[in-house]
């Protein structure tokens, strides 16, 4: 073995480089961080060749004075912290003093910076880790660092870079991290020449929705919630709209673009709900928090923090994006369009376009619809008394009114922007998984007795599982009971599944407790559980609807939480804008 030695200081930045500058779009991160640390309002960037060959940062930020130039360049050199209690509670974006150095080591580098009070700008050039006397020159207040042929004197480094269309790709994301993080400040972006991005500055959502897309901003749900100094703001996308990839995620902790397991588990928990667990909702969360509480000093690249109380910050962002996702139908008007210029009403009066059904009314519909069967049928004759009324109150439902259904699968309303499809199963399953959810939430889902109970043959492990259980049972709306070692009688269901098969409901729900005991399906499961449940409740397809019962859905649905969407997150309803229509007919061109 040779003898031991210090390596040359060029050698040392090299190996660093191999871990903070693993491709053009790292040095890209790097530059970008030290002008947003700068406090710069505008960056630019220039790229040529997906960054290899040309990458150039200029920022209006505080700049760097001549006599620090070398050492902005030199390794564990930096302005940012000075103590190990600054190192316990960073509120930059650098700190390590090494992305330049490394950079440097590693390309042709030319720092040109001017502070406000300057002159002129001065300028320092590095080559392959030489440093060059800083000269003079000309640049506004500012910095610009400009790097020229990456990996020139690493040829091994250098046989990793991929097309430079992948570089550049690369390139494009890390830049949208940033601008993502980092809407106030004003940035552009050119790729041989040519301008790829060209954001004002921006407030957030205007900023997210110039980055991810126009239809992402208009579907997405607003989040904003802070508690003392903790806040998470940003938009998240509705159910609905999730995609099968896992690409639109942006999560910023205080201004850094993290990839964090706690964060992202709060996130997949809140959607669960919602959500089929092979999509994933598209999303833009910054939380800010104390820094002191959030070690960044874990990763090479500082895109991975540490929570100090990772259980807390779980919980935190968990509620608020659970909140948000909770929007009912009338806060979802997400998924509605603005309200351009007010639809053509043609065909439809003045009042019957405005007609409401009081909440108090239309709760009785629903409840003779869904609850008392018999009494439905005797609804199923129009009614006039339902029809609309100018004198109620003038607003218009969210969900707008029944026009007919279709299929016996669909209900089509219209409200105050088109056409309103509603799939009627769907829907209606959300809304009694939600009304389950409440009951059992606030302690014990309401039971309905059995005037004749039902019986069945059970095997003789339900019949086991009845009889430990019955508390459990009764906390779920059930009363079953034991009438012999296989056999059962259902004595009693929730309220909301009274018309559900109370045999088959009971079975699935002896199995479910079977299967993971009672405490983790009152726990863990309560989700899956009820949504189980609610499966046998759903209107079943093919059931024709009166106007009124359809109007009652609607309403229904309108105080629903999160009915937007099914228990599956299969959408649950619609919206057809008159445009679209008159596009579809080409009218009004
Ligand atoms: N665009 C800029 N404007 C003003 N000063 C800058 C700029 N870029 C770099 N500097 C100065 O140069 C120093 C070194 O930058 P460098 O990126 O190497 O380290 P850092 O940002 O302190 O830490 P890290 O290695 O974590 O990025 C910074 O601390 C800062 O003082
Ligand atoms: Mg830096």
């Amino acid at each position: 073995m040779a003898a031991i030695r210090i390596l040359p200081d060029l050698l040392i930045n090299q190996i660093a480089a191999g871990e903070v500058i693993e491709r053009p779009a790292a040095a890209l991160k790097e530059l970008l961080e030290n002008s947003l640390d700068a406090g710069a309002r505008e960056v630019s960037v220039q790229l040529a060749s997906g960054g290899t060959k040309l990458l150039k940062v200029s920022d209006d930020g505080l700049g760097v004075g001549k006599d620090e130039l070398p050492l902005a360049v030199a390794r564990h050199a930096t302005s940012k912290i000075a103590t190990l209690e600054d190192l316990e509670r960073i509120a930059s974006l650098g700190f390590r003093g090494e992305a330049l150095a490394s950079i440097a080591a590693v390309s042709h580098l030319t720092l040109t910076s001017r502070q406000r009070d300057e002159k002129h700008a001065w300028s320092i050039g590095v080559t392959g880790g030489e440093l060059a006397e800083p000269a003079p020159a000309a640049h506004d207040a500012g910095t610009s660092v400009e790097v020229h042929d990456l990996y020139f004197n690493t040829p091994a480094r250098r046989k990793f870079l991929k097309s430079e269309a992948t570089e550049y790709a690369h390139c494009d994301e890390t830049f949208k991290r940033i601008v993502l993080a980092r809407p106030d400040v004003a940035f552009r972006l050119q790729h041989n020449g040519r301008a790829q991005w060209h954001l004002p500055a921006h407030s957030p959502a205007a900023r997210i929705a110039a980055v991810l897309g126009e239809d992402f901003g208009a579907a997405a749900i607003p989040v904003d919630v802070q508690s003392g100094t903790t806040r998470l703001s940003g938009l998240i996308g509705s159910p609905a709209s999730a995609r099968g990839t896992r690409d639109a995620q942006y999560f910023m902790v205080n201004g850094r673009f993290v990839r964090d397991k706690v964060l992202a588990h709060a996130l997949r928990q809140a959607y669960q709900d919602v959500l089929h667990h092979d999509r994933h909702p598209a999303f833009v969360l910054a939380l800010e928090l104390d820094p002191a509480r959030v070690d960044v000093n874990v990763h090479p690249a500082k895109s991975e923090v540490r929570f100090r109380d990772s259980q807390a910050v779980h919980q935190f962002v968990f509620h608020a994006v659970s909140r948000a996702l909770a929007g009912t139908a009338g806060g979802a008007a997400d998924t509605i369009p603005e309200p351009g210029p007010r639809p053509s009403t043609a065909g439809f009066s003045a009042t019957q376009y405005r007609m409401p059904l009081g909440v108090a009314q239309s709760n009785a519909v629903y409840e003779t619809l869904f609850g008392r069967t018999g009494a439905a049928l005797a609804m199923s004759a129009p009614n006039p008394a339902n029809q609309p009324s100018a004198e109620t109150s003038a607003e218009l439902p969210p969900l707008g009114f029944a026009l007919a259904q279709l299929s016996g699968i669909y209900i089509l309303a219209q409200n105050e922007h088109g056409l309103v499809i509603v799939d009627m199963h769907a829907a209606h399953e959300r809304i009694v998984y939600e009304k389950l959810k409440t009951q059992l939430d606030a302690d014990r889902i309401a039971m309905q007795p059995l005037l004749i109970p039902v019986v069945f043959n059970a095997e003789r492990i339900d019949v086991a599982t009845t009889e430990d259980h019955s508390e459990t049972l009764g906390k779920l709306g059930f009363e079953i009971a034991a009438l012999s070692p296989t056999s059962l009688a259902v004595r009693g269901v929730p309220v909301a599944l009274k018309d559900a098969d109370a045999g088959q409901l009971a079975r699935d729900v002896l199995a479910e407790i079977r299967e993971f005991g009672a405490s983790r399906v009152l726990i863990e499961r309560q989700n899956e559980l009820l949504s189980t449940m609610a499966c046998h409740a759903a209107v079943r397809a093919n059931r024709l609807l009166t106007i009124t019962e359809m109007n009652a859905l609607l309403r229904e649905m309108e105080a629903t939480e999160r009915a937007g969407q099914c228990n599956h997150g299969r959408p649950t309803w619609h919206q057809i804008s008159i445009a679209e229509l008159d596009k579809l007919f080409m009218r009004g061109r």
